[in-house]
């Protein structure tokens, strides 16, 4: 496993960091809280030393859920948590309604000073720990001031709760107001084959100015393993359902894509998934990717990306077919 820091911080992330939005179930169908935590267990032994969660992943129930998979172990993990998304307070700036299980639930975006030191010291308990290694705000909340959401960073930052600040979701431009403000360790946004968007600034600005990317979502949802046929019946209240990216003639676009390139998973004697995680860390300007996993052997297998030696070569390879798929939407 390689391990990189993330900005100027002193914080470090494994090239393949666990993430556990999944496991939370809101949004994907339920969970089984068994195959989560020895999912996180097999994270760890493969060498996965970091873990991102939020609170809104399950309403707390997956940070509740990585507290117990680390308990013990909490010296050999770095906990990355975020703030900004409330369920249960309708101050902010409205974000999206929430329907699952005959329930509907209003999202808000909340950076307020007030509610992030509130949402920390929560995040804390949940967690089980004194302080969070990494803490994003999760989408920015344009009915507050950044200069408020920085100001409370700041604060948490001194008192010794959290070790490095971070965002996601950013624009470049936002991404920069904030680092004059605020020394911001890492963006976290959207990033995969076939999500490039980023490309184009947040990457480009991020690198220059020695901020770490943890991308999201590198394997689009599981997209990109290729296990998914364009006829596919998703769970219940799985999400990914009404998504672009899982609309049959777009999986089928997908599929045929990575036919192209199981020669090349073959030669590496791994799967389609990893070698498209593997070319996802070698991006320039990548610090690491979050991939989720719900039970151990996805888990085991996904951490395999990270050992991978896709030489330069196969890499633009691999972007030349890249370049022949048309994207979701037309552009
Ligand atoms: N900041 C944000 O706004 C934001 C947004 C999204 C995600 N994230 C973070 O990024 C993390 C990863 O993103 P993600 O979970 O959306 O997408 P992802 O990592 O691209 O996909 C994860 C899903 O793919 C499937 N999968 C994973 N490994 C597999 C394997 N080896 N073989 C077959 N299927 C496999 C699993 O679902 P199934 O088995 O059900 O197919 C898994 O839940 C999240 O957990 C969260 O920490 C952040």
């Amino acid at each position: 496993m390689e391990y990189r820091h993330l900005g100027t911080s002193q914080v470090k992330a494994s090239v393949i960091t666990y993430g556990a939005w999944a496991i939370g179930g809101t949004m994907w169908g339920g969970s089984d809280e068994s195959d989560a935590i020895k999912a996180i267990h097999a994270s760890i032994d493969a060498g996965v030393t970091s873990i991102d969660t939020a609170p809104i992943y399950g309403y707390g129930k997956s940070e509740e859920l990585v507290a117990r998979a680390i308990a013990g172990k909490r010296d050999k993990v770095q906990l990355f948590t975020k703030f900004g998304l409330r369920w249960d307070s309708t101050e902010g700036e409205y974000f999206f309604e929430l329907q699952e299980d005959g329930k509907t639930t209003k999202i808000y975006r909340n950076a307020k000073k007030k509610s992030i030191i509130t949402e920390c010291e929560n995040s804390l308990k949940r967690l089980n720990t004194d302080h969070i290694d990494l803490y994003q705000c999760h989408w920015r909340d344009h009915s507050t001031e950044l200069d408020e959401t920085m100001e409370a960073l700041a604060q948490l930052l001194k008192d010794g709760k959290i070790l490095a600040a971070g965002v996601s979701n950013f624009s470049a431009e936002e991404i920069a107001t904030s680092n004059k403000l605020v020394p911001i360790a890492s963006d976290q946004p959207p990033y995969s084959m076939v999500l490039r968007d980023i490309e184009k600034d947040v990457l480009p600005y991020c690198r220059e100015n020695n901020i770490g990317v943890i991308v999201y979502s590198p394997l689009q949802r599981g997209l990109l393993t290729g296990k998914f046929k364009p006829d596919h019946k998703f769970a219940q209240g799985d999400h990914r359902a009404s998504q672009p990216h899982f609309q049959p003639e777009y999986i089928k676009r997908v599929n045929a894509f990575l036919d192209q390139l199981k020669p090349m998973a073959e030669k590496h004697q791994t799967t389609l998934g990893n070698l498209v995680l593997n070319w996802t860390i070698q991006q320039p300007g990548v610090s690491a990717a979050l991939v989720g996993a719900r039970d151990a052997a996805q888990a085991t297998e996904n951490a395999k990306a990270a050992h991978l030696k896709v030489s330069a070569e196969d890499i633009a390879v691999v972007d030349k077919l890249l370049a022949t798929l048309e994207p979701v939407v037309a552009k």
